[in-house]
């Protein structure tokens, strides 16, 4: 059994999973608008991870007996300066997700809830690849520089990123 606390707060990650899909969208709109549709691509793809992790605390809330209670989704900015903006802002919010998560872990232990508490671990260490990720391919934006034959290098290897199958949790 899942207390509301713990219900409630983790309703309110659902809402910020798919606030996060959305943001990605939105990045993924802007690289389409500027060319980059290997950005575009990576963009929608981290969208469906989004809300694979979405479906993956809802399953779990559905499974404990809980209730899920979906909230209005915050309007995602549209305007970006340029495409390694785009991947500063994905790693600045990844950043604050990972707090998000590290504060959930916070109130499962307060609620000595063992089992969200397993759950939440497999987003702990997903939220490492999440920082990774970006912080990976800005370092390429710092090696190219302005040049912008490596820009469109980064854009043909992001083109190969394939999305997860939904319902994986990946
Ligand atoms: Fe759901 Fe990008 O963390």
């Amino acid at each position: 059994m899942i207390s509301t606390k713990m219900t409630d707060s983790i309703n309110e990650q659902i809402n910020k999973e798919i606030y996060s899909g959305y943001l990605y969208l939105s990045m993924a709109a802007y690289s389409a608008s500027i060319g980059l549709n290997g950005f575009a691509n990576w963009f929608k793809a981290q969208l469906q991870e989004e809300i694979a992790h979405a479906q993956k605390f809802y399953d779990y809330i559905v499974k404990q007996g809980g209730r899920v209670v979906l909230q209005a989704i915050d309007e995602p900015p549209k305007d970006f300066k340029d495409a390694r903006d785009l991947f500063q802002k994905t790693l600045d919010h990844e950043k604050i997700v990972t707090k998000r998560i590290n504060d959930l872990v916070i109130i499962a232990r307060k609620e000595n809830d063992r089992a969200t508490e397993t759950l939440l671990q497999w987003f702990v260490t997903e939220q490492v690849e999440e920082e990774e990720t970006p912080t990976r391919i800005l370092q390429k934006f710092d090696l190219i520089g302005k040049d912008e034959n490596g820009l469109l290098t980064i854009d043909s290897q992001l083109a190969t990123r394939v999305s997860v199958p939904p319902q994986s949790g990946a």
